[in-house]
């Protein structure tokens, strides 16, 4: 039995699927049970990641979890229930800015790292860059007006597609052998945000507008969606990203064999997103 948090996301929900396909039992956690549709082998659970208590049940009877973290969940509460139901692996949605920051973000991934290692539970930790999926923001106002809103046009990331992410995770849910690894994951090349909105552009058969708001305004942009804190540290990234060139990372080849899905790729499958229905 594996126990996959997040599994109504986008990571999650494909590991899910991943996982069923493979003939995997899988418990699904959520706070909507009753509100979930899942493959056939995959069972919805409720807990509140927030609420230690409430998980504990859902370790029951679970060798490996899928950890997918929440910002201010009690993770060594949780990894102690996890523990004392006999959970003898964990996998761990991590983060690949980790290594190198000093930010919010880094430090929240840092901690869940640490309390994973703590845990004395055998660990995998997935590390992936930015999600490809993260643009779907800029679905609304492409459709409405065919023009993305940035205000770090020259930011550099190697943003990874969430298919492989989900790929690398259930790998490492199913082999015991991927244990005491860390997966670093990008996709297959350094993109600006001018590079992506002109591959966005190409994929949908019209040229995109790249706007560049004042940081001030990109900010309460940004913290419509997220909190503030997190919003000034996406900032912080995205700044600090500017002008440089993302590193290309191997975890996904390493672990599925296969190179990492392409930037246009995931723009033709999610194209729908970015187009007018009356288009
Ligand atoms: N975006 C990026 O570029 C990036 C890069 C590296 C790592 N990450 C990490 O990826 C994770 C996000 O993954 P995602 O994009 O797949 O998530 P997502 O699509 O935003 O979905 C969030 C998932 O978390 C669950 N959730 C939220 N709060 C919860 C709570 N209190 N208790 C239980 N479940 C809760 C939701 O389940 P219900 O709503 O059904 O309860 C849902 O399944 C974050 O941990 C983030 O740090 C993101």
């Amino acid at each position: 039995m594996i126990l996959v948090t997040g599994a109504t996301g986008r990571i999650g929900g494909r590991v899910v699927r991943e996982l069923t396909a493979a003939g995997a039992a899988v418990r699904a956690l959520t706070r909507r049970p009753g509100d979930v549709r899942l493959p056939g082998g995959a069972v919805a659970v409720r807990g509140d990641l927030r609420v230690a208590e409430s998980v504990a049940p859902a370790f029951e009877g679970v060798e490996v979890a899928h950890l997918c973290p929440v910002p201010g969940w009690p993770v060594a509460d949780l990894l102690a229930y996890a523990r004392k139901a006999g959970v003898r692996r964990i996998v761990l949605l991590s983060s690949a800015s980790l290594p190198g920051g000093p930010g919010l973000i880094e430090r929240q991934h840092r901690a869940n790292e640490d309390a994973v290692r703590a845990s004395g539970m055998p660990w995998t930790f997935v590390r992936p860059t930015a999600f490809m999926a993260n643009d779907l923001s800029w679905a609304s106002t492409i459709r409405a007006e065919g023009t993305v809103y940035d205000a770090f046009p020259d930011a550099s990331l190697a943003p990874v597609d969430e298919h492989d992410v989900a790929a690398v995770a259930a790998a490492a849910l199913l082999d015991d052998d991927r244990a005491g690894h860390t997966y670093e994951l990008s996709g297959p090349e350094p993109l600006t945000t001018v590079d992506r909105v002109a591959i966005l552009g190409e994929v949908l058969g019209r040229p995109l507008r790249l706007t560049v708001p004042s940081p001030q305004e990109f900010r309460t942009t940004l913290a419509a969606a997220h909190p503030p804190a997190v919003a000034d540290a996406m900032i912080d990234v995205l700044a600090a990203a500017t002008g440089t060139t993302a590193p290309i990372l191997p975890g996904i080849q390493q672990v599925t064999g296969r190179p990492p899905g392409g930037y246009a790729e995931w723009a033709a499958r999610h194209s729908g997103h970015f187009r007018r229905k009356d288009a």
